[in-house]
Order: C-alpha cells, then sequence, then structure tokens
C-alpha cells in the first residue's frame, strides 16, 4: 500500500479573516485548518488575535504548522509586513486565499455611504493590497496561487437588499480575471470562489427558519459549509489545479443554475401533477 502524500506539502500559505468570530466554522479557519492537514504551512492573518487563536489550537492539535499574523487587511503596511513575514517565518509563499468580507444591508437608495466606502475597502480593497505583496514573493518562490473569496450573489442578485456587497462581489470577479491575465507569466494562478448560501461563521446568526429556506432553494437541497468551500480551496492551492486560472467556481448546492421556479418539487407545482396531459 502506498502512502499519500501531503498535496501542498513545502507549500506556505496565507489565509486573510483565518479566524472565525463565532462557534460555527468559517471559510477563513476551514480553509486554513484544511490547507495545514495537506501540509502547508499556514500564516493566520487576522486582526483579531482571540479569532486567530480558535483556529490555530485546531491546527496544532492535528499537528499541523501555523502561526498567527495579527493585521488589518485595509491597511497596505500590514498586508506588506503579511507577505515579509510569511517569507521570514516559512522560507516562501506560495498561496494566498484572499478571504475576508463584510456586508451591510441597502439598496442604492438607502445604503449608508460610509458603509458602501467600508464594504468597498474591505470586500474588494484589501484583496488587492494583499495582492500587492504577495506576488512578488510568490514569484520569487517559484510562482503561487491566489483564491479570491466572491460570492454568487457576485454574479446575480442575493437574498437581502444589500447592493454593496453584492457589487463588490461582482468586483472580486473582475480583479480575480485581471489578476490571472497580468500575472500569468509571473507564475500566479488567480481563481475565485463563489460560495453560495451556506452556513458559516459569516451568516452564522441566521434562524433555523431562514437556513431551510436557504437550503430549500437549491437543486441538490441540502445546506453547505464553509468546509465545503475549504475543499475546493485546497484543490485550486495545489498543482492538481496547475493549468487553471481565471475561473469563479460557484460552490452552491447548483443555486446559481437554477430559477425559483426549477427547485420547487414536482408537487409542490414545479411541475403540475397531471402535467402528462397538460400543455404549457
Ligand atoms: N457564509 C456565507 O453564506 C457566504 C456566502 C458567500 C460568500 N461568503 C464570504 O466568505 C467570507 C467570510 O469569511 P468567514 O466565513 O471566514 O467569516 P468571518 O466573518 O468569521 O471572518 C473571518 C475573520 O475575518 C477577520 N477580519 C475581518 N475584517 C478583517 C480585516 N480588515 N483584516 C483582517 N482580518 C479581518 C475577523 O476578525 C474574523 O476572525 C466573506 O468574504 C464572505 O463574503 C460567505
Amino acid at each position: 500500500m502506498t502512502t499519500r502524500k501531503p498535496r501542498l506539502d513545502g507549500k506556505v500559505a496565507i489565509v486573510t479573516g483565518a479566524g472565525t468570530q463565532s462557534e460555527v466554522p468559517g471559510t477563513g479557519q476551514a480553509t486554513a485548518v484544511l490547507l495545514a492537514r495537506e501540509g502547508a504551512k499556514v500564516l493566520l492573518a487576522d486582526r483579531s488575535e482571540e479569532n486567530a487563536g480558535k483556529t490555530l489550537a485546531i491546527i496544532e492539535e492535528e499537528g499541523g504548522t501555523a502561526s498567527i499574523f495579527t493585521g488589518d487587511v485595509t491597511r497596505s503596511a500590514d498586508c506588506r509586513a503579511m507577505a515579509e513575514t510569511a517569507v521570514s517565518r516559512y522560507g516562501g509563499l506560495h498561496i494566498l486565499f484572499n478571504n475576508v468580507g463584510l456586508s451591510y444591508p441597502g439598496t442604492v437608495v438607502d445604503v449608508r455611504e460610509e458603509h458602501w466606502d467600508e464594504i468597498m475597502e474591505v470586500n474588494i480593497k484589501a484583496m488587492m493590497l494583499a495582492s500587492r505583496y504577495a506576488i512578488p514573493a510568490m514569484t520569487a518562490s517559484g510562482g503561487g496561487s491566489i483564491i479570491n473569496v466572491a460570492s454568487i450573489d457576485g454574479f446575480r442578485s442575493g437574498w437581502s437588499y444589500n447592493v454593496a456587497y453584492e457589487t463588490s462581489k461582482g468586483g472580486v470577479i473582475a480583479l480575480t480575471i485581471n489578476m490571472a491575465v497580468q500575472h500569468g507569466r509571473d507564475g500566479i494562478r488567480v481563481n475565485c470562489l463563489a460560495p453560495g448560501h451556506l452556513h458559516g461563521a459569516f451568516t452564522a446568526g441566521l434562524s433555523e427558519e431562514h437556513r431551510e429556506l436557504r437550503r430549500r432553494s437549491t437543486p441538490l437541497g441540502t445546506e453547505g459549509t464553509a468546509w465545503d468551500v475549504a475543499h475546493a480551496a485546497v484543490f485550486l492551492a495545489g498543482d492538481e489545479s496547475r493549468w487553471i486560472t481565471g475561473v469563479t467556481l460557484p460552490v452552491d448546492a447548483g443555486s446559481s443554475i437554477a430559477l425559483p421556479l426549477s427547485v420547487l418539487p414536482r408537487d409542490e407545482g414545479g411541475i403540475l401533477p397531471d402535467s402528462e396531459s397538460a400543455r404549457f
């Protein structure tokens, strides 16, 4: 019997927002844990040392290698220090998981201007800043993979009236495409994950009723978790995806390919019970 080599053996990764603000794992935490489980050395970047500490405890318990970098990814100096820390602690940089994001409600008529500005800064500008300092370090390390966390709300209107969030996530997809084209020859692949309406730290406060509605609105009819995003991230991070760049991969139980009526069960009006003879 052969023992499988960890898929990310020898790689160094940065995960932004690697902590979790609730008891439910977030996409940052789950991805950091899976990257470490696959052999990567992981820098857990978070502005909250306490949140990042929860992730560090899991990785250390499992025998993985990780450490905390405390900083705010909306600040250029912190992003520079983050890349430098990965290189000085672990000898290089190969993977950047750009995960930090936030949301406030509102349409263009009533969204608060300061909320709009904060969302654009945290959801898009921070990815640009983190990448700005990571890319030269990755190129010097022989190449790398950047994974930006968008949302299915970035290419179709989402479940709540939060136009700033959805616009920012559309921007993340455009950012991904441009970075992929502009840095391909530097040995950098850039892809995007578009999570659907999963149950994770980011949405941990939603009611059971709302969770059920989200589950039922997908073709698979099951509830997703941050681990579903993390498994996709491991694939995009490693050499198995070496010929994939610039894509946006939905991780959403198929919700982005379905219209509301199409996911209704046949006996709930998706197709009328006597449809054998019906003409539409
Ligand atoms: N759960 C969902 O339904 C869903 C769906 C689509 C996309 N997403 C995306 O997933 C990501 C959520 O990440 P998570 O699940 O890890 O959530 P999370 O809200 O728990 O955030 C993770 C960490 O980010 C840290 N953080 C926040 N702002 C920071 C900053 N400026 N600098 C450094 N650290 C900061 C927090 O301290 C926290 O520990 C977001 O980008 C969100 O848009 C979630």
